[in-house]
């Protein structure tokens, strides 16, 4: 493994009763060569499968298994792991134990440490393929996901039950890689503020009924996650979405395009960036009835006067302080990167995300993205690839341009 990217780093290694955990000896070994301190923490599961001695005597550290066990609780050992460490590695992680992460239990020491951590979470996951493919495991490895856990997926092939299939550990080769790539971006936004919109907004026709969109808030949560990731201290301000609430990000709620213009301001003053993702409604309804409207039996035609809504990103230009960088999201059902070079000169934005959503994979709602990012240097088309690494690249973008 590479050295530069571990050496001196706290690593901690929660390792869970899944028949290949002698595979991850190896992982411990090499990190350990690497420079890092492993901090190794056994589920009593993986005991029955390894002796702790083993990771103890390559790791050069006590093994801790037992949550009301040996080690120093005067300096709240249960969660004092989790708050040292650089990263946390769940490899193996079961079945058994990502649906306790998921659900946030406590009930061993994996459990306390992911929950006191701030840094990176990377995941490994090791199963028999049913138990893989099963609903409630891919629902909890989304809702992992969602929070930023970075999934470092099994793969297919012969498993130890002698079936074919997804569900073994992904190589070490493609762990290891996880594990630097979550170290390596722990610190380009290290003391910047960064505000990310998310969702869509719902403007209200009356009580019970609203005008809205289909944005599923997948990409503004993607970007919170890999700019807190990156270091920087976010304010998500999103609309209603399906999504969880990623960790160590400062959530506001918001319905209205209104509320969210009110709440991005507020946030605005010492933000070194604004990202806006949200899809924010262009009009909403001109009066929001105050009581539910009646079905009109004998209507089959009902319209619906709509007013502008007040332009938010206008707003945030006019109002920030000429360091803050704003980047534009472009949604386009034609010439996306047209439209977005467009929005950058008339708005005076930093840089424009331009999507085409008609496009295959780009489509409201879907897990990949074919983006262009627009700048004063030009159009740099970027391939297909998931939202989670267009939020990365973004990312990274934002931290060249705040540090230049
Ligand atoms: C021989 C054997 C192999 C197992 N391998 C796995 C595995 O690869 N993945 C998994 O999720 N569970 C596996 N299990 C089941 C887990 O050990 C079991 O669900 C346990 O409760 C997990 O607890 P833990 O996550 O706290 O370690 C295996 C069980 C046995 C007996």
């Amino acid at each position: 493994m590479n050295a530069d990217a571990l050496r001196g780093k706290f690593v901690v290694l929660g390792v869970t009763g899944s028949i290949a955990v002698y595979k991850v000896i190896e992982l411990a070994r090499r990190m350990t060569q690497a420079g890092a301190t492993v901090q190794v923490i056994m589920t009593p599961g993986a005991t029955q499968f390894v002796q702790p001695l083993t990771f103890q005597a390559l790791t050069y550290r006590p093994v801790e298994v037992e949550m009301f066990g040996t080690f120093d609780e005067r300096a709240a050992g249960h969660v004092a792991m989790g708050q040292q460490a650089d990263v946390v590695v769940i490899a193996p992680a079961t079945a058994h134990t990502i649906a306790r992460l998921a659900h946030g239990f406590a009930d061993d020491l994996i459990g306390t440490t992911v929950l006191a951590a701030h840094a990176p979470l990377v995941i490994a996951p090791a199963m028999e393929t049913h138990m893989w493919a099963n609903p409630a495991t891919q629902a909890n490895v989304e809702a992992l996901r969602d929070r930023g856990a970075t999934i470092v997926e099994p793969e297919s092939g012969e498993l130890a039950s002698g079936l074919m299939g997804q569900g073994r550990l992904a190589s070490l080769e493609a762990i290891g890689t996880a594990i630097e790539d979550a170290l390596a971006t722990s610190t380009a936004l290290a003391g910047k503020r960064v505000i990310v919109t998310a969702g869509p907004t719902l403007e209200p026709i009356d009580p019970v009924r609203v005008v809205t969109n289909r944005s599923s808030g997948k990409m503004g949560y993607a970007i919170a996650v890999a700019a807190q990731r990156a270091g920087a201290e976010v304010t998500l301000v999103t609309g209603p979405t399906a999504l969880c609430a990623p960790v160590g990000v400062t959530l506001v709620p918001i319905e209205s395009a209104a509320e969210l213009r009110e709440a991005v301001l507020a946030a605005l003053p010492g933000a070194a960036a604004v990202v806006m993702a949200a899809a924010i409604a262009d009009y909403r309804p001109a009066k929001a009835a105050e009581h539910k409207l009646k079905k009109r039996e004998q209507a089959d035609e009902v319209s619906l006067a709509l007013v502008k809504n007040p332009d938010v990103l206008q707003a945030v230009v006019a109002k920030r302080d000429p360091r803050t960088l704003v980047v534009g999201f472009k949604a386009e059902t034609g010439d996306a990167v047209a439209e977005a070079s467009r929005m950058l000169r008339e708005k005076s934005l930093d840089l424009v995300v331009a999507n085409d959503v008609t496009a295959k994979g780009s489509e409201f709602g879907s897990d990949t993205d074919q983006v262009t990012f627009v700048s004063a240097d030009g159009a740099e088309a970027l391939p297909l690839m998931s939202k989670r690494d267009v939020a990365r690249r973004l990312v990274a973008k934002m931290a060249e341009r705040l540090a230049s």
